[in-house]
C-alpha cells in the first residue's frame, strides 16, 4: 500500500459494509482505518482496524485513525443522520443507496451538503459499470436512433436470511427501495429524466410489510416509455446481479440481458451491448434481417470503478458522478411508484 493510500472508515458492517471492506482491501489507493458499528465489532476484528461503536468517535478529526473519508453502509432509515454527521465533521463522503427512505429527510441532506464543501457521493455503483458508461454514450450519440422505449427486469429469489435484519421487512426498506432504485436510478442515467410513472405492488409470496415485487411504467421526458419488473421472491435468472459480474455471491448468467433498450434504426441488450440494427444504417422492417453487432466496453467492475472514482472525489479531482441532489431524485420517481401503486393512477415526478 502506497504511502499516499486514501484513508477510509467504515460505518455499517453488515453484508454491504463487509463487501466494502473486501473492495477496499483489493485497492492499491484504498486503505481501511477503522470499523463504527454499534452491534458489532467482528468486521473491525477480521480487518484488525480499531472498532468504534459510535460513527462519531470514528469521524472525530484528532481520534486515532485520521481518516481521510468514509463510507456508510447502514441501513436506510439511518443514512440521513449519519450522512449530516459526516458533512459536519469534513470528511467526505461515499454514502450507500438509497440516499434517504424519503423526499424530504433527502431535501435536509441536500441543503447540508450545499452548506459545506464536502463531497458526498451516493453508491448507485451500476452508473460506474464499462456497459453502463458505453451505453450511454452509443444512446446519445445516437446509434439506436430515437430512443422509443426500455423494458427492464430484476428477478431473482433472495435467501430466507437475509430478511432476518428485521429493518428489511419494514417502511423503508422492500425491493422498490433496496433494488428497484438501482434499475430506476440507471435508466434515468440511460436514457433521461423520469417524468411520469404507473405502479403496482404486492406483498402476496413474503408476507411483510413491504413489497417483495413491483412492476412499473414510466414515461420519460422525452416520451419515449419504459416498464420495469421487480421481485424478490421469485427463481429466475434475469436481472442485474446474474447478468452482470458485478458481484461474485450471485452466479453469473453471460446468456441473459436485464435491459432491453429500443430505439428508431436499433436497439440494445444490456449488459453484453448486443446492438441490432439492420445494413444500411436506415431503419428497416421486420421482414428484413437484423444485424448484430457486440459494442466494445471498459474493463472493470463497477464497485471498483466507484470505489476509484470515490478516491478522485475525495482528493477533490472530480465532482461526484452520483451528488446527492441526482440520487434525490432518483428516490422521487420509487415515491412517485408508491403513490401510483396506492392511487391506480398515472403520478407525475416532481421536478
Ligand atoms: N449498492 C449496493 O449494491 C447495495 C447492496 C446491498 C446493500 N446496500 C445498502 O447498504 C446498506 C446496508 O445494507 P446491508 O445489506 O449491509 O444491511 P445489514 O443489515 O447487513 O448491515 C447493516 C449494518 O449496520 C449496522 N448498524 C445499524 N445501525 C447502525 C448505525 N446507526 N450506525 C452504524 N451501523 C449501524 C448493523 O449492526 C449492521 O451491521 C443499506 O442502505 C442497503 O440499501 C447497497
Amino acid at each position: 500500500m502506497p504511502p499516499s493510500a486514501l484513508r477510509i472508515g467504515l460505518i455499517g458492517a453488515g453484508r454491504m459494509g463487509t463487501a466494502h471492506a473486501g473492495f477496499i482491501a483489493r485497492e492499491e489507493e484504498t486503505v481501511l482505518v477503522g470499523v463504527a458499528d454499534p452491534f458489532s465489532s467482528a468486521l473491525a476484528e477480521a480487518e484488525g482496524v480499531p472498532h468504534f461503536a459510535d460513527h462519531n468517535a470514528l469521524l472525530d478529526p484528532d481520534g486515532a485513525t485520521g481518516l481521510d473519508a468514509v463510507i456508510v453502509a447502514n441501513p436506510n432509515g439511518a443514512h440521513v443522520a449519519t450522512a449530516l454527521d459526516c458533512i459536519a465533521a469534513g470528511v467526505p463522503t461515499l454514502l450507500e443507496k438509497p440516499v434517504a427512505v424519503d423526499h424530504a429527510e433527502a431535501a435536509r441532506l441536500i441543503a447540508a451538503e450545499a452548506a459545506s464543501n464536502v463531497p458526498v457521493l451516493v453508491g448507485h455503483h451500476r452508473r460506474h459499470h464499462p456497459a453502463a458508461t458505453a451505453a450511454r454514450e452509443l444512446i446519445s450519440a445516437g446509434a439506436i436512433g430515437r430512443l422509443v422505449g426500455v423494458s427492464g427486469i430484476w428477478t431473482t429469489r433472495k435467501d430466507d436470511t437475509y430478511f432476518d435484519a428485521a429493518w428489511r421487512r419494514k417502511k423503508g426498506a422492500g425491493v422498490m427501495l433496496i433494488n428497484l432504485v438501482h434499475d430506476l436510478d440507471l435508466m434515468r442515467h440511460l436514457c433521461g429524466e423520469i417524468v411520469a410513472v404507473q405502479a403496482a405492488t404486492s406483498n402476496a409470496v413474503r408476507g411483510h410489510a413491504v413489497e417483495d415485487t413491483a412492476s412499473v411504467v414510466l414515461t420519460f421526458a422525452d416520451g419515449a416509455l419504459g416498464s420495469l419488473l421487480v421481485s424478490d421472491a421469485v427463481v429466475a435468472p434475469w436481472g442485474w446481479d446474474q447478468a452482470t459480474e458485478d458481484d461474485p455471491t450471485y452466479p453469473y448468467r453471460p446468456d441473459t440481458s436485464c435491459y432491453s433498450i429500443a430505439g428508431t434504426t436499433g436497439s440494445l441488450a444490456f449488459p453484453q451491448l448486443a446492438h441490432y440494427f439492420h445494413d444500411g444504417g436506415a431503419a428497416g422492417d421486420w421482414m428484413r434481417p437484423l444485424s448484430l453487432r457486440y459494442e466494445p466496453k471498459g474493463a472493470g467492475d463497477s464497485y471498483t470503478n466507484q470505489l476509484r472514482h470515490f478516491v478522485r472525489v475525495a482528493r477533490g479531482e472530480c465532482a461526484p458522478l452520483v451528488s446527492i441532489a441526482d440520487a434525490a431524485r432518483t428516490l422521487a420517481v420509487v415515491e412517485a411508484a408508491g403513490r401510483a401503486a396506492a392511487s391506480g393512477r398515472t403520478e407525475p415526478v416532481p421536478a
